[in-house]
């Protein structure tokens, strides 16, 4: 039998999902800058109002368990609006690659969680089903919108990957 999740455990999963939903919100936002008024405007704009959903949901439910953001939350704002705005200056399909490269990460690790909390905490575990397959979503409009076609995909997604998962892995202690 599969021991019990514990507190400390559910605390560490919102303080890494608030954290990676406040960058991917900046991330969009930093996208949105560049890309606001161009043919993908309104489809980022999407992306980011359901980011921004997910994170308005992860600040409820820091504060209903009684459980901090991370320390870093500064750092992830900076670097998601940047990495946002850096995709976009490369064009539509680089600003594409990075919803790629972000989102299956995003995906996969929502995937975990889900796998996380077999039994337990069922609302929860509805929460990030929902929110998992928004980011899927969001990764296949980044396919329809040619982001593999971008310049350099796959050394972006090799990257952009690398700094996800890394910033997961510390804000999931920090
Ligand atoms: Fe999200
Ligand atoms: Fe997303």
């Amino acid at each position: 039998m599969k021991d019990k999740i514990t507190k400390d455990a559910i605390e560490a999963m919102l303080r890494v999902d608030h954290a990676g939903e406040t960058a991917a919100a900046k991330i969009y936002d930093g996208q949105l800058a560049i890309l606001g008024n161009s043919s993908v405007g309104s489809t980022i704009q999407h992306m980011k109002d359901q980011e921004q959903e997910h994170l308005d949901t992860f600040n409820k439910l820091l504060i209903e368990n009684d459980t901090r953001p991370t320390a870093l939350l500064p750092i992830w704002n900076i670097m998601g609006f940047g990495l946002g705005m850096a995709s976009a200056v490369m064009g539509k399909k680089a600003a594409m690659a990075c919803t790629i490269a972000v989102e299956e990460v995003i995906g996969e690790h929502y995937s975990k969680q889900v796998e996380a909390l077999g039994t337990e905490r069922p609302e929860l575990k509805k929460t990030l089903m929902k929110f998992r397959d928004e980011e899927l979503d969001h990764l296949n409009i980044g396919v329809d919108h040619d982001g593999r076609d971008a310049n350099g995909y796959q050394i972006m997604k090799t990257i952009v990957q690398f700094g996800c998962r890394t910033a997961i892995k510390i804000s999931e202690k920090i």
